[in-house]
């Protein structure tokens, strides 16, 4: 069977917009091209209606009334205005908020900006399989704590928190949680009402979708949410997010969390084998390979993988066939040391020698045996080559 190349395994940076996305979203560039804001002619009518429809369909994804959708550009936006927003309306209620260190940078930063405007921020440790203790986040609380922000999901190791438990502590003492769902929408399965969280960031280019919309679920309902705009204009979508909304993107979004709904628990089965089978394959015929991250409590799509001897960026320059990323798609430039990795008390080596592998819905068995074989081709070759592997070997780089 012939394969494509580059073979795409970087699912966790972004995916592929499905065809029938691009087709649903095809008449709304030209043709039917209103401002869904527009209330005095069709053109505008046509355009709400097409937005509403797209809210609808996310909604539906994750077990939401459609008024409690957002639309935001993504994930970044969406995370940026839980964080902020909700800091900075509740801060007379107190100035602290819990979060994990191994978020996303669209969560890491927002909190960096709240401590510049005199909020205390703790980040919570995880344990060596990247899962947060939940006695931890117990003692982290105190009366000054006004949101919890943890992430679903990681984008680096998949490890998925322990949301509902997370919900509980903190109804308990009234605090609101927020997640960052941008890589489990559309791939686990979320309902909003039993989820434990308050507050949902997802973003369309992760499930097949466009690049630049997202959404925040906000809940409704007592005890009611207090929430500032980070963007100021025209007051659109509740005040919350001012902007004319892209209609196009709106509609694909929508077509993008219908198809979610129906193919979820299909993509699910088949990456989780997919990802047995290369993790089969790479364990058993290279030596010193470890995964990264919980073994089952993880994305079915994703697996971390440190290769002990061998560079990650040198590993990928070896292997023009795959499209794949040594850490996440924004830090991988630095060639820093993941701070998810390091968070998992990895050593700063073999956090560099780590790659991170993400299977999709287009991804066959096929790429699979050829990406490993090449795999094993290129470490086993650069190994032979690499001193540190040597040392490596001896043990000389701790965990
Ligand atoms: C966990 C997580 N949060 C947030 C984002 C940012 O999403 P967006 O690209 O939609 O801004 C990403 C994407 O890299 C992500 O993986």
């Amino acid at each position: 069977m012939s394969v494509r190349v580059p073979i795409y395994l970087d699912h966790q940076a972004t995916t592929p917009c499905d065809p029938r996305v691009v087709e649903a979203m095809r008449p709304f560039w030209s043709e039917e091209f209103g401002n869904a804001a527009s209330k005095t002619h069709a053109l505008g009518w046509k355009a709400e209606q097409a937005v509403e429809d797209g809210r609808g369909r996310l909604a539906e994804l994750i077990g939401a009334d459609p008024r409690e959708i957002i639309f935001t550009s993504g994930a970044t936006e969406s995370n940026n205005l839980a964080i902020l927003g909700l800091a900075r309306a509740n801060r007379d209620r107190g100035r602290h908020v819990v979060s994990l260190e191994t978020e996303h940078r669209s969560v890491l930063d927002p909190c960096r900006a709240l401590e510049r405007e005199g909020f205390r921020v703790t980040l919570l440790p995880v344990g060596n399989n990247g899962i947060l203790d939940l006695d931890r986040l117990r003692d982290a609380l105190d009366d000054e704590t006004v949101l919890i922000s943890i992430l679903h999901a990681n984008n680096e190791i998949g490890v998925i928190q322990p949301l509902a438990e997370i919900g509980e502590i903190a109804r308990a003492r009234r605090i609101p949680v927020h997640t960052d769902a941008a890589q489990s929408a559309g791939k686990l399965e979320i309902d909003v009402r039993t989820l434990g969280v308050d507050l949902l960031s997802f973003t369309a280019h992760k499930l097949y979708g466009p690049k630049g919309i997202g959404a925040l679920w906000l809940r409704r309902g007592s005890p009611r949410l207090r929430l500032e705009p980070i963007l100021h204009g025209g007051g659109h979508e509740r005040g919350l997010r001012s902007g004319t909304l892209p209609v196009p993107l709106c509609v694909g979004f929508g077509r993008a969390c219908e198809l979610a709904g129906e193919l979820r628990t299909e993509d699910a089965r088949r990456e989780a084998q997919l990802a047995e089978r290369l993790w089969k394959r790479l364990s058993t015929e290279l030596e010193a390979v470890e995964l990264n991250g919980d073994a089952v409590h993880r994305l079915p799509g994703n697996l971390n993988i440190s290769f002990l001897g061998v560079e990650g960026e040198a590993l990928l320059i070896a292997l023009p066939k795959l499209a794949l990323s040594a850490g996440s798609a924004c830090t991988s430039a630095s060639r820093e040391p993941s701070h998810v990795l390091r968070a998992l008390g990895i050593g700063e080596t073999r956090a560099l020698c780590s790659l991170r592998f993400g299977f999709g819905r287009s991804t066959s068995e096929a790429e699979i045996d050829l990406a490993a074989d090449l795999l094993i081709e290129q470490v086993t070759r650069l190994r032979a080559l690499s001193p540190v592997w040597e040392r490596a070997k001896r043990g000389g780089d701790g965990p």
